[in-house]
């Protein structure tokens, strides 16, 4: 593809169509009944805090919001199918410190956010790195670690073959919520954007 091909394939989102995807998507996600948001930065960080104005029951606290950052880095000298044995080693750059937020994840309903699910690898490191506290958590507590269930809220997922999965009590309980379902182009978010009037201009001439 030349420069122009990619500029022309570029799938342009606009701050207002984010709010949308999140409003549309909030009646199904109120039907998970998160007791606590996990947002994935960067891309997550603004999505989750857009949703969460949309999942806001009257009298009732808002839903909290805890940021996770995970560093992938890729060792491309090992032979194998999956990715840990390409030996990805993830670094959680940010994580949640239990002590001081008082988090307790066992018996919780937990909501991953993201931006996209591209190759899934993110998102397959962030929920097992969780699913591992949530051990940890249920066995200082002598509880039942399943009493924890995950969903996961992403604005795009990319229609592509991924390089890792998520486990089958998030994919197929319906708890995974995409408000999009994309083909695999490259989508420019409005955050990313160092000229938002342009960005917006052209978002809008996509209708989104
Ligand atoms: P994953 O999120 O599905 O696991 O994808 P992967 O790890 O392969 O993605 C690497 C980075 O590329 C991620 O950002 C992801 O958000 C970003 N990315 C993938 N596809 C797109 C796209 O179409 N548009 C944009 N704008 N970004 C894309 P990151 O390194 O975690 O950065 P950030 O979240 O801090 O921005
Ligand atoms: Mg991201």
């Amino acid at each position: 593809m030349t420069g122009t091909d990619v500029e022309a394939s570029k799938m342009y989102i606009s701050y207002n169509n984010i709010h949308q995807l999140c409003q549309e998507i909030a009646p199904k996600i109120k039907d998970f009944k998160p007791d606590l948001i996990i947002a994935i930065g960067g891309g997550g960080f603004i999505p989750a805090r857009m949703l969460r104005s949309f999942l806001k029951e009257p009298g009732q606290p808002n839903v909290r919001i805890m940021a996770i950052i995970l560093s992938l880095y890729e060792d491309i000298g090992t032979i194998g199918n999956t990715v840990e044995e390409v030996g990805t080693q993830v670094v959680r750059t940010q994580w949640i410190d239990y002590n001081q937020s008082k988090v307790d994840l066992v018996g919780k309903n937990v909501l991953i956010i993201d931006e996209v699910d591209d190759t899934r690898t993110t998102l397959h490191y962030a929920v097992s790195e969780l699913k591992k506290d949530v051990q940890e958590q249920a066995k200082a507590q002598g509880a039942d670690p399943s009493s924890t269930k995950f969903g996961v809220f992403v604005l795009h997922d990319k229609q592509k073959e991924k390089r890792a999965d998520l486990p089958a009590e998030i994919m197929n309980t319906g708890n995974y919520f995409a408000a999009r379902s994309v083909p695999d182009v490259w989508i420019a978010y409005p955050w990313e954007s160092t000229d938002i009037v342009y960005h917006t201009k052209k978002a809008l001439e996509q209708g989104n």
